[in-house]
């Protein structure tokens, strides 16, 4: 391994590498965690799950936290306002037996922040110190958090949270290199990570912001020092990018992804999908994932098309077959 390739560990839990899976809401559920994991990634985190609706067991929540097929490091993501709410939702949690806890501190939209959740947290980091002291002191797997900058840009605030996040027991730090208001544009301000990476030097950083191919990958890791890199719109209809990105740090160049293997990764995709929720949920829920597999692809904006009604696998079947 390249000295920027390499195993990483959060509290108890060894990962074999420092290339993971962000969390994404309507993307990473295990189907897609698990995809993600066969093609090189060390750790995939859930979309995130309300703490709020674990404890009331609800079953659409619940079922985020299912693990994947081969998915021997479950880390599940967890929103929630305070450190009561994340309380009361450990036991519903830990019967999941995840490896990991991940606090979610930078959720942008509305619906989320309003409760006081997300990155509204980011305006009040002392209670995301009792968030994670309170489940560090209830569960005994590493608990680690996922935060912004800041609020804006006059609350740059990555520093104090870290402090307070590392002294409250947490195992990781994962940092969107943005602020809540940047949303998810202009570019990233890796520079930050590297502060960050540069106070912490002791801490297990992770970054994430702006990774939309294994060069990008490979440049974060070589510009911010961090200790991992976090995936996220760069893995959509690209699971390939977790083999491209170890290529390309054991000094190989990365295989071209073919035509046939992108169809082949759709399929397995779908019928994933398919065993998990059902055939015509599949189907739709597909949609989007194919979009961005084809990406790139010329003159696919007709199989695109296609799968905007396609309801069943055959048909699926059929649109794919067009792709030259
Ligand atoms: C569709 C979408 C869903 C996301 N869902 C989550 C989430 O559930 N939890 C979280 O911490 N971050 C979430 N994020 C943020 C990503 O994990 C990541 O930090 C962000 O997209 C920056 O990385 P990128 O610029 O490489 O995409 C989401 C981002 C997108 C685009």
């Amino acid at each position: 391994m390249s000295s920027l390739l390499h195993e990483v560990s959060i509290g108890n839990v060894t990962l074999k590498s420092n290339l993971f899976l962000a969390p994404l809401a309507g993307y990473t559920d295990k189907v897609f965690r698990s995809i993600c994991l066969k093609h090189g990634a060390a750790l995939a985190y859930t979309e995130m799950v309300s703490s709020e609706g674990v404890a009331r067991d609800s079953a659409k929540t619940v079922v985020l936290m299912e693990r994947g097929e081969g998915e021997d490091n479950l880390a599940v993501q967890l929103f929630m306002p305070d450190a009561d709410t994340a309380r009361r939702s450990l036991e519903g949690v830990m019967a999941y037996k995840p490896a990991i806890i991940d606090i979610n501190c930078g959720c942008p939209v509305p619906k989320v922040v309003k409760t006081g959740a997300g990155s509204a947290l980011l305006q009040n980091p002392k209670t995301i110190r009792e968030i994670v002291s309170t489940i560090v002191r209830n569960v005994d797997v590493p608990v680690t958090v996922k935060i912004r900058t800041g609020w804006d840009t006059n609350s740059i605030n990555y520093l104090e949270t870290a402090e307070l996040v590392f002294d409250a027991g947490a195992s990781a730090l994962c940092m969107h290199a943005r602020t809540r208001s940047q949303l998810y544009m202009p570019t990233a301000h890796w520079e930050l990570l590297a502060d960050l990476k540069k106070h912490f030097h002791e801490n297990v950083i992770i970054g994430s912001g702006d990774l939309f191919c294994a060069e990008d990958g490979v440049r974060m890791l070589e510009q911010t020092g961090v200790d991992a890199i976090a995936y996220a719109r760069g893995a959509i209809g690209n699971p390939f990018i977790f083999e491209q990105t170890r290529a390309l740090l054991e000094g190989n160049v990365p295989r071209p992804v073919s035509v046939d293997e992108k169809r082949e990764a759709i399929m397995i995709h779908l019928r994933g999908l398919v065993d998990f929720m059902g055939e015509t949920t599949a189907c739709r829920e597909m949609r989007k994932h194919v979009c961005a597999y084809l990406k790139g692809i010329p003159n696919s904006a007709k199989v695109r098309q296609a799968v905007t009604t396609a309801l069943t696998v055959q048909e699926y079947e059929g649109a794919l077959s067009q792709l030259k």
